[in-house]
């Protein structure tokens, strides 16, 4: 039997409504947002790999860098950090340097002092003893070389609870550094994270001639505590610049105008 196609056919199914313009659009603009979000990520992983590619380049000839295991993963720097901070160490030869957490930095920073500038002086600060016990048998040992236990101290910043390293005042004393490596205490999730290096600017323990390296500097708590160094520079008087470099990760740099030449190495 042939259907009568003037007879209309009757759905139970309740009649979805038609999405608006509007609705469309915002469908529309979350799709390409979430695109741009992917693609981001895939242009830093692609940082990160030539950043890989120039640290293995640039280290094949170096004299002092003698063990180049190194584990960028996780919690531990990332290439653009290892390798800017490889090229810093190779061509501005720092003569004092404080570095804020242990790990994968302290195995360049330690051999940059036994094989390459002995006449420099290295302080390792670091709050976990069991983290000391599992790095400091990696690593070279020379009489300018200190890995400092300190004990973690809390504050709160704006409603949130913060930490940073205890007794560092006392432990510099009057020394001045020109190069700090600011990746201590663990950061994220705080909104004023590893912010010993503000106190060390206000106590006038840096030195003329400076780099400041920040890692983890895309979170909003660095970020915070990036601009209280940079208002704490300029509080001081002290001309600075700033720039970036990242792969996987961010890293900030803030440094004296006569080491201005870092952002091209
Ligand atoms: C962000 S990590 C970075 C340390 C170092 N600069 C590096 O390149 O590896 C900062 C702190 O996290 C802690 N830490 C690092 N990796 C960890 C892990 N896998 N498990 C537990 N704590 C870790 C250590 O106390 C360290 O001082």
């Amino acid at each position: 039997m042939q259907n009568n196609p003037s007879k209309k056919r009757t759905s139970r199914c309740p009649k979805e409504k038609p999405a608006t313009l509007r609705e469309l659009a915002r469908q529309h603009e979350q799709r390409l947002a979430a695109i741009e979000q992917k693609l981001g990520l895939c242009y830093n992983e692609l940082k990160e790999l030539n950043y890989a590619h120039l640290l293995h380049d640039g280290m094949r000839e170096s004299s002092w860098v003698k063990n180049q295991t190194f584990d960028l993963h996780n919690w531990a720097a990332n290439y653009s950090f290892i390798y800017l901070l490889f090229r810093i160490l190779d061509k501005i030869e720092p003569q004092n340097i404080l570095e804020f957490g242990l790990g994968q930095t302290t195995k360049l920073t330690t051999q940059y002092i036994a094989y390459k500038n002995p006449e420099a002086y290295l302080n390792v600060c670091e709050h976990s003893r069991d983290w000391i016990k599992i790095y400091q048998q990696e690593l070279p040992e020379h009489e300018h070389i200190h890995i400092n236990h300190l004990d973690l101290e809390y504050f709160e910043y704006r409603c949130k609870r913060n930490d940073k390293y205890a007794g560092l005042l006392e432990l510099v004393e009057d020394q001045k550094f020109d190069l700090i490596i600011v990746d201590g205490p663990v950061g994220g999730g705080k909104n004023l994270p590893r912010s010993n290096v503000v106190d060390l600017i206000d106590n006038g323990n840096l030195a003329e001639d400076f780099v400041i390296i920040f890692d983890d500097a895309e979170r909003v708590g660095e970020k915070n505590t990036i601009r209280k160094v940079q208002e704490a520079l300029r509080k001081k008087a002290i001309a600075l610049q700033t720039f970036e470099r990242f792969g996987i990760k961010r890293q900030a740099y803030i440094v004296s105008m006569n080491r201005a030449f870092a952002s091209f190495l």
